[in-house]
């Protein structure tokens, strides 16, 4: 939500700064602007839209030249987005672009408007800008300081003082930054793929530590002023993988990123044909001594969480409980130290997870979390972090995440089920083989997407749909329908397909196509026996199920399917097509499928 860069070094900075924001865009593109040094003047450029609108508004008004700036890229909170509410915001002498929320804001602004200062914006970000105007007093570091004992909220800042031309200081709480370092310059980013062009390496910010970036190098402070030493990492994929290649979108390039993202992610976690998640100290003993489970995430996220529920309550008989967290960090969960809560997120930043993973540690339960993004907070913040190696996600809507996410989650399962002795050392040994084919199946399944550009073609005029599914058929609907409905703007809820008969079948007409998912074999006859339910009132039905069933041909207007395995892992197949009816919706429709409406990648406000 929102990106943040900044750079100081011997290149041309505003090149280097729309380059490292094209690569930010996915965290929000309602407006962009720069700030940069130019002749000892802080001179901006900013505009409503995407980068291409700035970077068209500055053809016509003139471009900066220098070698020390700030960017950003927004994605709006506070103020609609406008010209005048884009970042970066400040005056003549501090200058600063901001990622995260001001909660107190109307408290600060109240006082400085006391002390004289007027406000251009509808911004909480100004009012940061303002206070450090009013706090400096010549030395940077200290006017930060107070700063940050002030505010209240998430912040990650880019901050230039006029009185030093050549440096970029930095801080944050809350929310994602980066400072990376190459020769002879340094770079602040709210995540690696903006620096992927110039450098590998960088350094992760903790909560309230100061940044100072110099053409010669970075100093790191603590809040208190102390110089600190810190770590330096090393980014783990190239500039490669964060681009599309000769993919026309990055959603497309991702669905078919799946097969090796699933690879990547199990095969260090398989020792032997058997579960191995000692790596981050899950031992089978550790796994034993778990009560009750809950799975707390968002969106996506939260959607690979309840095939989870389904797949260890059913394989290792352990209550597992799936909250969404924006609603658990406010329901008082009875926890114990006897609990196990897993944070599932790619970004690792998501406000309401983190906010649920401090609450579950407050309680003493035991936090694992399961995550794409190295070092993020969530990953560094939970007592044991499980990494799913995706690679850089980009498109906001999550494909390649979710199904690494799956693949974590029924190693833990299979685990759970042995450690538990739920299932034999050969059922456990069947069911790893079974997932280890996965990736081939995935393959397969994207490599003839006709199916779904044909449905896709049926779908591009409709307002409604609906998708139904029973058991993990239900549960991978819900990710179907999110993932139709957020990049196609297509209404579509998902429904246990039980349940239609309990009033939501009166929505059911021939405007009203359904999607069925059908791949559980105990559950087949039940479900196509809905099916036909809302094929008799005209419905235009599509069947997802696997390869082999028999299907009535009266059943269903198209049947998709995906090869066989085992009825516990069928999600991992059965949601490509889904992804890629959603992708085929959306591009027929004409819609900017990586960057949808309203939509930000990491979500770092609650
Ligand atoms: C939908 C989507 C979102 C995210 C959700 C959580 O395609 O991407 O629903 O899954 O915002 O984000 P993370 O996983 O970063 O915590």
């Amino acid at each position: 939500m929102c990106g943040i860069v900044g750079y100081v070094g011997s290149k041309e900075c505003t090149e280097v700064l729309l380059n490292s924001l094209s690569k930010l865009e996915y965290r929000g593109y309602d407006s962009a602007g720069i700030a940069v040094f130019e002749n000892g003047e802080i001179k901006t450029r900013k505009a409503k839209g995407k980068i291409a609108d700035l970077v068209n508004k500055m053809e016509k008004e003139g471009t900066l030249s220098g070698h020390c700036g700030i960017g950003h890229t927004r994605w709006a909170t506070h103020g609609e987005p406008s010209d005048v509410n884009s970042h970066p915001h400040g005056n003549a002498n501090v200058t600063i672009v901001h990622n995260g929320i001001i909660e107190n804001y109307k408290k600060i602004k109240e006082f400085l408007v006391r002390k004289g200062y007027t406000f251009e914006s509808e911004t909480d970000t100004e009012t940061v800008a303002k206070l450090l105007d009013c706090f400096y007093e010549g030395n940077p570091l200290q006017a930060i300081q107070r700063v940050i004992d002030e505010v209240e909220g998430s912040y990650a800042l880019g901050i230039m003082f006029k009185d030093y031309p050549d440096r970029i200081y930095a801080v944050r709480k809350d929310s994602p930054l980066i400072v990376a370092v190459g020769e002879g310059e340094s770079f602040i980013a709210s995540d690696v793929p903006a620096i992927l062009k110039y450098t590998k390496n960088y350094y992760l910010l903790d909560q309230d530590e100061i940044a100072i970036l110099k053409p010669d190098g970075v100093e790191f402070y603590d809040d208190h002023g102390t110089r600190i030493k810190k770590q330096m990492h090393i980014a783990d994929f190239d500039e490669e993988a964060a681009k599309k290649g000769n993919f026309p979108h990055y959603m497309i390039k991702e669905i078919h990123d799946q097969p090796s993202a699933v690879k990547t992610t199990i095969t260090p976690r398989i020792t032997n044909g058997m579960p191995d998640l000692t790596e981050c100290g899950m031992t089978y003993d550790r796994l034993k001594s778990y009560e009750n489970i809950f799975v707390v995430a968002c969106g996506t996220a939260m959607h690979a969480g309840l095939v989870g529920k389904y797949v260890i309550e059913k394989t290792a008989r352990i209550k597992v409980t799936v909250d969404v967290a924006s609603e658990f960090r406010y329901r008082d969960p009875i926890l114990s130290e006897k609990d196990l809560v897993i944070l599932v997120s790619q970004s690792g930043e998501t406000a309401d997870t983190l906010e649920a993973l401090r609450l579950a540690k407050r309680n003493g339960a035991d936090t694992l979390s399961i995550v794409n993004v190295k070092g993020s907070s969530i990953a560094r913040e939970s007592d044991m972090v499980l990494y799913t190696h995706a690679g850089p996600e980009i498109s906001v809507a999550s494909t390649k995440a979710y199904m690494v996410q799956l693949s974590v989650f029924y190693l833990i399962a299979f685990a759970l089920a042995y450690a538990n002795e739920k299932i034999t050392e050969d059922e456990c040994r069947r069911l790893v083989a079974q997932l280890q084919e996965v990736p081939d199946q995935i393959e397969a399944i994207v490599a003839k997407p006709d199916d779904c550009q044909y449905v896709a073609s049926k779908l591009v005029n409709t307002e409604n749909l609906l998708y139904i599914g029973r058991g993990l058929d239900y549960a991978l609907s819900m990710e179907g329908s999110l993932k139709l409905k957020e990049i196609s703007y297509i209404h579509s809820e998902s429904y246990a397909a039980g349940e239609l008969k309990h009033g939501t079948i009166s929505l059911v007409t021939e405007e009203m196509p359904v999607i069925a998912v059908a791949t559980q074999r105990e559950l087949f006859d039940k479900t196509i026996s809905n099916v036909k339910e809302v094929k008799a009132r005209g419905a235009y039905v599509v069947l997802v199920t696997h390869e082999g069933k028999d299907v009535d041909p009266d059943a269903a207007d198209c049947v998709i399917t995906v090869p066989s395995i085992d009825d516990l892992l069928m999600p991992m197949t059965a949601v490509v097509p889904l992804q890629l009816i959603a992708y085929y919706t959306s591009v027929l429709r004409g819609n900017d499928v990586d960057k949808p409406r309203n939509l930000a990648k990491s979500v770092t406000v609650e």
